[in-house]
C-alpha cells in the first residue's frame, strides 16, 4: 500500500503530494486517490523528486493513461522519446528543449478533436526568479459566474482555432502551408465541459485560439471572451508555482488553464522534462435537475 496524504495549496486550485516516491510503482488505490484529487483539485505537486528519472516519469504518466508523441521530436529524450524537453539552454549551438512555453493562458492541444488531458511536468533546473508556472481552475471560475451566464455559456460552443491565432500571434513566423492548414481545421468545443471523472462542470476557453462562440461573430465574441478572462485570471482561481529542482507538478488540462511566467532567459537556466497524457473528445452534459 502506498502512504500519502495531500495538502492544500490554495482555497481553490492544488494539492500537495504529501509522502509520495514517484519512482515507486502506484498500486490501483493509490492511482484512483492521485486521479480523483487530480480532478477535484486541477493541479498536483510532488516535491523531491530529484532521483526520478525519465523511465519511471513515464511508468508514473502511464498510469493516467496513454501518452502523446509530441509532434517537436528533435526537441524529445532520443532515448525517450515520450519525454518532451523545455529548455532555454543552448549546447553547441543548438536549443536542447522548446524555449518558449505560452506565456498566455491555454490548456494543451485543445484545438483538436481530442485535446490532452494532462501533464506530468518535472523540473531539472530552474531561475532564482521567474519561469513560474500559473495554473488557473476553470471549475472554480464556471462555479463563482453569474447563474444567467452559467446557464448561457453551458449551452454554447466555443471555435478553437489554430491557423487563426497563429496567423495573428506570428506574423514573424514563415506562413503555414495549405497541408499544415488542413491538418488543424477549427473546431467547436462545448464551452462548458464535464469533467469525467468527477461529472463537475468547468468553462472551457482559453486566452488563444478561442475565435469565436458559434452563432456569434467574431468581434462580439471576443469582446465577451475577454471580458470572461479578465475575470477567470484573477487570483482567488489562480496557483502560481514558484519552481524547486525537484518538483514534478500534474495538471489536468479537462478543468484548468495554465502559463508560463517570464524569466532572464539569456542568464539563467530551466530545464523541464514533461510526459503529456492522451485526453477524449470534450463534452457538456447538464446535470438532471
Ligand atoms: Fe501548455
Amino acid at each position: 500500500m502506498t502512504e500519502f496524504s495531500f495538502k492544500s495549496l490554495t482555497e481553490n486550485v492544488g494539492s500537495e503530494v504529501m509522502g509520495l516516491d514517484m519512482r515507486q510503482p502506484l498500486d490501483d488505490s493509490a492511482r484512483d486517490r492521485l486521479e480523483r484529487e487530480l480532478a477535484d483539485r486541477s493541479v498536483l505537486l510532488v516535491r523531491g523528486q530529484t532521483e526520478l528519472t525519465p523511465k519511471q516519469h513515464i511508468a508514473f504518466s502511464r498510469c493516467f493513461g496513454p501518452l502523446e508523441d509530441h509532434v517537436l521530436q528533435n526537441f524529445c529524450l532520443p532515448s525517450h522519446p515520450e519525454i518532451f524537453v523545455v529548455s532555454n539552454i543552448v549546447e553547441n549551438g543548438k536549443h536542447i528543449g522548446a524555449y518558449g512555453g505560452s506565456k498566455e493562458y491555454h490548456s494543451d492541444l485543445a484545438y483538436l478533436p481530442e485535446p490532452s488531458m494532462g501533464s506530468v511536468f518535472h523540473c531539472l533546473e530552474c531561475p532564482e526568479e521567474g519561469g513560474e508556472t500559473a495554473i488557473v481552475s476553470m471549475s472554480a471560475v464556471y462555479e463563482a459566474l453569474s447563474a444567467q451566464r452559467r446557464g448561457w455559456l453551458s449551452q454554447k460552443r466555443a471555435v478553437f482555432d489554430y491557423v487563426w491565432q497563429y496567423e495573428r500571434a506570428h506574423r514573424d513566423r514563415p506562413a503555414l502551408t495549405d497541408e499544415q492548414k488542413e491538418r488543424v481545421p477549427p473546431i467547436g468545443h462545448p464551452a462548458v465541459r464535464t469533467h469525467p471523472v468527477n461529472g463537475k462542470p468547468a468553462l472551457f476557453l482559453s486566452e488563444i485560439w478561442v475565435r469565436r462562440f458559434e452563432g456569434l461573430d467574431d468581434e462580439e465574441s471576443q469582446v465577451m471572451i475577454r471580458d470572461i478572462l479578465d475575470f477567470a485570471t484573477s487570483p482567488e482561481f489562480t496557483y502560481v508555482h514558484k519552481w524547486r529542482p525537484g518538483d514534478v507538478i500534474i495538471w489536468d488540462n479537462r478543468n484548468s488553464m495554465h502559463k508560463a511566467c517570464p524569466f532572464d532567459e539569456a542568464n539563467t537556466r530551466r530545464r523541464m522534462h514533461r510526459t503529456t497524457i492522451k485526453g477524449s473528445v470534450p463534452f457538456f452534459q447538464a446535470k438532471a435537475a
